[in-house]
């Protein structure tokens, strides 16, 4: 297949090329300033020239905080929200398969057990609000898609929860971690192989929850990051979200439900802690400081 891939640069973009340039797919990277999501035009005149077959979105606004900012609202909302729309209508009319992510930041938490495809999104913050929005525009066109919602995604290339602790960790005598949010670790590694599979099996389109098997708390995270770097000086203390002041509210829980993710490619995914290891000793250590 030949991938156009826009957020190349990114966490989970980084890992995409990686992997479908290992699988023998053929690649076409714009940059953020060729194909710009805050200006519509771009699209349409960078790709207007290109064969592909396959759209892959990984670009994003990610700074949950930084999207309260009032300043930032209308390029929040393009770039998480209504680009997703004129995303989906150039490929329908071009008859492209689009991949496009979301987050677990759809759901208000107050559900107790894991989130399913079908329930409903009632996002807290103004990131879920715009990616939520883009889900719809994006159904609202229905090209031929796969929309995947992920959760606490860690990795190379990427300001993450896994770097920051270990940075932490590493120069701290104490830090506080929240222990009453509770969601599903994801190795950006894992999504970018579980996306791809979704394309080469030619799986049914729609909406999949996906992130490694296993749910902890940011607290539980941290303890196990602690465990697996060695960093032990440090003492991590759980403390309540209501006494760590965030401009952006977050779900208290939001694990996925990963049955339809499982059907879909045929089999289950590995745990979190895993995954972590895996990140640890292949990625982490090759990190630029
Ligand atoms: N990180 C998480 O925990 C998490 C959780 C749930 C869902 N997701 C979703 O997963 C996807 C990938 O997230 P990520 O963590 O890999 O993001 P990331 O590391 O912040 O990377 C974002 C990418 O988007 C590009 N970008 C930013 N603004 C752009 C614009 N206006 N036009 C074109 N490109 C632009 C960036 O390019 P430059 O660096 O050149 O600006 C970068 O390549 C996003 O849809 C995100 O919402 C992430």
């Amino acid at each position: 297949m030949k991938i156009a891939l826009l957020g190349s640069t990114g966490m989970l973009g980084s890992k995409m090329a990686e992997i479908l340039k290992a699988k023998g797919h053929e690649l076409l990277a714009p940059s953020h300033s060729q194909v710009d999501l805050n200006r519509p035009y771009t699209i349409e005149n960078y790709f207007k020239d290109q064969t592909f077959d396959v759209l892959v979105n990984c670009a994003g606004f990610t700074r949950v905080d930084a999207c309260e900012e009032p300043a930032k609202f209308s390029m929040v909302l393009n770039v998480n929200g209504t680009s997703a729309g004129w995303l989906a209508k150039y490929c329908k009319r071009t008859h492209r398969i689009l991949v496009h992510f979301s987050t677990d930041y759809v759901f208000n938490g107050q559900k107790e057990e894991p989130y399913l495809e079908t329930d409903k999104p009632d996002p807290l913050n103004t990131y879920g609000k715009t990616k939520w929005q883009g889900e719809k525009l994006l159904r609202a066109e229905d090209p031929f898609y796969y929309l995947i919602r992920t959760s606490w995604v860690f990795g190379p290339k990427g300001d993450n929860f896994v770097s920051r602790m270990a940075d932490l960790l590493m120069t701290k005598p104490r830090i506080e971690v929240v222990d009453d949010q509770v969601g599903g670790p994801t190795y950006s590694g894992d999504l970018a192989q579980f996306t791809m599979e979704l394309l080469e099996k030619k799986a049914k389109p729609g909406l999949y929850h996906f992130s490694n098997a296993g749910s902890v708390s940011w607290f539980e995270f941290a303890q196990e990051i602690q465990k697996q770097t060695g960093y032990v000086s440090c003492e991590i203390a759980p403390v309540s979200s209501e006494n760590v002041f965030r401009p952006a509210q977050r779900p208290a829980n939001s694990q996925f439900d990963l049955s339809k993710a499982t059907g879909a490619v045929g089999h289950a995914f590995r745990v979190w802690q895993e995954a972590l290891g895996d990140y640890l000793m292949k990625d982490f250590n090759n990190e630029p400081a």
